[in-house]
């Protein structure tokens, strides 16, 4: 049986692609071990790489006011990325390295079993959900995939280049919390 000492310590030893090389910190992911509600980003950006913790950058301070919108925070999610580890000059990941790091995330996925997760963004959109999914058409809707229910909306280092797109990715965080309410149980518990 997995468990997350195991998944940590395997994950930590990983030299599936050449960016181990290049990185300064693995980015293993953070929040509640079993949360319902899972979100998948792209990649650790520079001070991510620095701190080794997910969406700790501008995207990040972000992300946790999106997050505060709908009354969660940290501590009631979990956050995880297609790649654990910086890609240089915030590239974005290659197929071949985000295959080589998928292990861990379906790792991580199994061991949460989270009933909801939400992608960030094209990358993790195209990686999760469906290799054709146009983000700009798509996002907001919801997919049924192994038993969760899956959405993507914008990266919020997309909001942040063009803040004309926050009202749309605003609507699908209401939308989210919809479903929240409908198939969680101890996501709003205090
Ligand atoms: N962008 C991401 O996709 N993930 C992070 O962890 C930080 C920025």
């Amino acid at each position: 049986m997995d468990t997350w000492e195991k998944l940590r310590e395997d994950c930590a030893a990983c030299q599936n692609c050449g960016l181990c090389q290049t990185r300064t910190k693995l980015v293993f992911g953070v929040g509640r071990e079993d949360a319902e509600v899972l979100f998948i980003g792209e990649g650790p950006g520079e001070q991510e790489d620095l701190q080794g913790e997910p969406f700790v950058g501008p995207a990040g301070k972000l992300l946790d006011d999106m997050l505060r919108m709908i009354d969660l925070d940290r501590s009631k999610v979990y956050i995880a990325n297609m790649v654990k580890c910086r890609p240089p000059r915030n590239r974005d990941p290659q197929p071949e390295e985000q295959d080589a790091c998928a292990p861990w995330l379906r790792r991580q996925i199994a061991l949460i079993d989270p009933k909801i997760v939400v992608c960030l963004g094209r990358i993790a959109a195209t990686g999760m959900i469906d290799p054709e999914f146009r983000i700009t058409r798509q996002h907001g809707q919801w997919f049924d995939r192994d038993g969760r229910r899956w959405m993507a909306t914008f990266h919020p280092s997309a909001l942040l280049r063009d803040p004309g797109k926050r009202p749309e990715a605003f609507m699908d965080l209401r939308e989210l919390r919809k479903e929240i309410r409908a198939r969680c149980t101890r996501t709003y518990e205090v």
